[in-house]
């Protein structure tokens, strides 16, 4: 008997089975935690021997076993695993796009993905129309002859708008287009994309995935075994290879998985709920206050619960926003989601401070609009720090002390 991820073409685990990977356990006092294998290269009995890892920039048994978890949580080969998400993505541009593609991309994606794309592949003669992939007939007009790649997050970063991935993978097949998903936001545990016709599931595993902002990580699960290789191909050409530490770290950090996504995205879903009772707030989304199409497609696509990131907007602009997060004490500044402590970040300052002005308002991504990541601090604890804050910033646009503040 080898480990629990092999054994899944035999019998059919539930992703919380898969995500507690143990080690081998026919072999007698084999340890329970899969160990590390910290290094570099790996011995041959004999001139023509062909191991299983021979180098660690084309394979490592640590990363080996986190992407037998990942890709069994898709019912998928095994992913290929990466140092960061963005380098999964950058492998995947490469192993599809060659010069003279095209490539239609959501605007709500990920900063990094939009400037990967318009800053550096652009330079390699790939170019890329950026839609409201909420609004399928832009992207159907959106796509040429020479379009090989449609590229969607959902829910959308920041402000948590859905897109239909059904609908997506129609209009990808209608023009041969393959369609990846960046899921980094949901997880496997909360939407499966492959289930909806994506062909590939985007992730950066530094956020929920590892959820102890411990790990850089990026992975890439398909079903197209000839994707894959590709993609592990190219990943040797590049040496983006997660390294063994973090692979190792990350299969620890997925045992709990399911059990933390779900609680944090219940918290967030209440915290939601409750922002939208407040005076002094304008907006919240969350994908459990969708309405109409959205609230359909919320609940075809999710899984037990709709994601831990909640955004909203405070009244009062830039001053307000900061006097609320600086008087937080339980939720932490930060350029990150995912993790187990709860992370806000102020969007129009952090990850969109590049954006002009004006394009990042008609986003949606205000002066006054706070993401928040919600961690496993009890939901009511939360809340009384979020409007302990709130008070202060509809009081005064100055950030009180610390002191003053909670006394
Ligand atoms: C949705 C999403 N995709 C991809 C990335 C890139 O991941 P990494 O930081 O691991 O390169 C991020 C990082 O914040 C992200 O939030």
């Amino acid at each position: 008997m080898g480990s629990l991820t092999e054994n899944v073409s035999v019998a059919r685990l539930s992703a919380d089975s898969i995500c507690l990977n143990r080690g081998n356990a026919s072999v007698d006092g084999s340890p329970l935690v899969p160990p590390i294998a910290q290094s570099t290269t790996f011995q041959r009995t004999g001139v023509g021997s062909d191991p299983k890892h021979q180098y660690s920039r084309v394979s490592n048994p640590s990363v080996t076993t986190l992407e037998q978890t990942l890709g069994a949580l898709e019912d998928a080969p095994p992913a290929v695993c990466f140092g960061t998400g963005l380098a999964a993505e950058t492998a995947l541009f490469l192993s599809i796009l060659r010069a003279g593609d095209h490539v239609v991309c959501g605007r709500g994606v990920y900063g990094g993905t939009t400037r990967l794309l318009q800053q550096l592949l652009s330079d390699l003669d790939i170019s890329t129309t950026f839609v409201d992939s909420t609004n399928l007939e832009e992207i159907r007009s959106s796509i040429r002859p020479n379009t090989e790649l449609l590229f969607i997050e959902t829910p959308a970063n920041p402000t948590l708008a859905l897109t239909d991935i059904q609908a997506c993978a129609r209009i990808a097949s209608d023009h041969g287009v393959i369609l990846a998903v960046d899921n980094t936001f949901l997880t496997p545990i909360l939407q499966r994309p492959l289930d909806h016709g994506a062909d590939i599931s985007v992730y950066s595993t530094t956020k929920f995935i590892d959820g102890h902002s411990v790990a850089l990580g990026g992975s890439l699960v398909s079903k197209h075994t000839e994707l894959l290789e590709r993609v592990r191909f190219i990943r040797k050409c590049t040496g983006a290879i997660q390294s063994p530490f973090n692979g190792w770290l990350t299969t620890n950090g997925v045992k709990t998985l399911p059990l933390r996504i779900r609680a944090q995205s219940a918290s967030a879903e209440h915290i939601a709920q409750r922002l939208s009772e407040l005076s002094g707030i304008s907006r919240v989304f969350h994908p459990s206050l969708a309405e109409g199409n959205d609230a359909a497609i919320a609940n075809r696509q999710h899984l037990d619960g709709h994601g831990a990131v909640v955004s909203f907007e405070i009244e009062g602009g830039y001053e307000a926003a900061c006097t609320f997060v600086e008087s937080l004490r339980l939720c932490t500044l930060v350029e990150h989601v995912g993790s187990v402590e709860t992370l806000i970040t102020h969007p129009a300052s952090m990850t969109h401070a590049d954006v002009p002005t004006a394009q990042r308002e008609s986003a949606g991504i205000t002066d006054g609009l706070l993401r928040l990541s919600v961690g496993l601090e009890p939901t009511h604890e939360l809340l009384s720090d979020i409007e302990l804050a709130l008070a202060l910033a509809s009081q005064s646009p100055c950030p009180q002390t610390e002191e003053a503040v909670h006394a």
